[in-house]
């Protein structure tokens, strides 16, 4: 089967986690912007990560590096492209608009310029897709009030609101007003949680935020009762193997639980994160996690299944994707 030409969905992205070390010095250069390493090589090598927070700190350092609208465009269509090669027919994809506040750009910029990028990948690949805001966590529930304010006229370019950046001593239940109104604006609505934190915060995003979809939720196979209604409840969990390799949640991809979930028929998927700092983009996620937990192609077609399923696409736009899946597999 070939695993890369499978039509897929993309549910857990973060834009600026596709910002590769040659595209941060290209942009540093244009936008006359010095960086604290002295090539992409030196940068590379800091790729080496304890745990969340020491990614974090690099990524957002990084991104300092995006000024302007068109170098969000230039990022968007870049992953658009590495996803269009890796069968991603639909992409869901995370940014953080905090971060590039705090570095003087504007909103509009931000998602004018992931907007464009969007629209034109519809034209030249067939990718559909929308953006989902994230709020930090870790600027705390106030600041999460004001981003939505902020973004409030734009609401009919988003597709939702997630959650991101630090996890621990941030528990869900702090955003509950932010995600409350960004349920009256129409918007989906989705969260980081159990990625570092116990299930608890997997507890709080579902009750307390509304989330219809639990970003990682890998520390959820540790609570019987979430898993049970995980699974009644049909919520999809957005794994991200090489992620959880890399930031230490896992020790290794064969001990990742997403073939233990799809055997429990939770509705799980597989999705990069932060492609450019985790080791690969969607195609090798799938390879490497296939070849390391022995999935079977029954799972494999499952997982396409799932992302398409989980995806907030419109019933017309699944049916499509379902029936080019099907007929991948023939
Ligand atoms: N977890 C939390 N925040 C993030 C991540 C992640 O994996 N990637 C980018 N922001
Ligand atoms: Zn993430």
């Amino acid at each position: 089967m070939d695993i890369r030409a499978l039509p897929k969905a993309e549910l857990h992205l973060h834009i600026e986690g596709t910002l590769e070390p040659e595209l941060v010095f290209a942009l540093a250069n244009r936008n006359n912007i010095s960086l604290p390493w002295a090539n992409v090589e030196e940068l590379r090598e800091l790729y080496n990560f304890s745990n969340l927070q020491s990614f974090l700190d690099l990524y957002y350092q990084s991104m300092t590096a995006l000024r302007t609208r068109d170098d969000f465009f230039d990022l968007g269509l870049a992953y658009l492209a590495r996803a269009h090669a890796d069968g991603v027919r639909h992409a869901e994809i995370f940014f953080d608009p905090q971060a590039h506040l705090e570095n003087g750009l504007e909103f509009e910029d931000v998602l004018g310029g992931l907007s464009d990028a969007l629209g034109q990948a519809q034209g030249q690949y067939g990718i559909s897709g929308g953006l989902i805001m994230c709020f930090l966590r870790d600027k705390g529930p106030q600041a999460a009030l004001q981003m939505l304010e902020i973004a409030e006229p734009y609401v009919g370019h988003l597709l939702g609101v997630g959650l991101d950046s630090t996890e621990i001593g941030y528990p869900s239940e702090l955003y509950s007003q932010a995600f409350d109104r960004a349920g009256e604006l129409g918007l989906h609505r989705v969260a980081h949680a159990g990625e570092e934190g116990p299930p608890e915060y997997v507890w709080g995003a579902l009750r307390a935020l509304g989330a219809e979809r639990i970003d990682h939720g890998l520390r959820s196979l540790e609570d019987e009762e979430l898993v049970a209604h995980l699974i009644a409840q049909r919520i999809p969990l957005t794994c991200c193997p090489f992620s959880n390799v890399r930031l230490k949640a896992i020790a290794d991809l064969a001990k990742h639980p997403l073939q233990v979930m799809l055997e429990r028929g939770m509705l799980a998927t597989l999705n990069s994160d932060d492609p450019a700092y985790f080791g690969g983009y969607l195609g090798d996620n799938f390879t490497h996690t296939i070849a390391a937990l022995g999935l079977n192609d029954a799972q494999v077609v499952q997982l396409c299944h799932n992302s398409i399923a989980a995806s907030f696409a419109s019933p017309e736009r699944k049916a499509e994707l379902f029936a080019l899946l099907a007929a991948a597999v023939e």
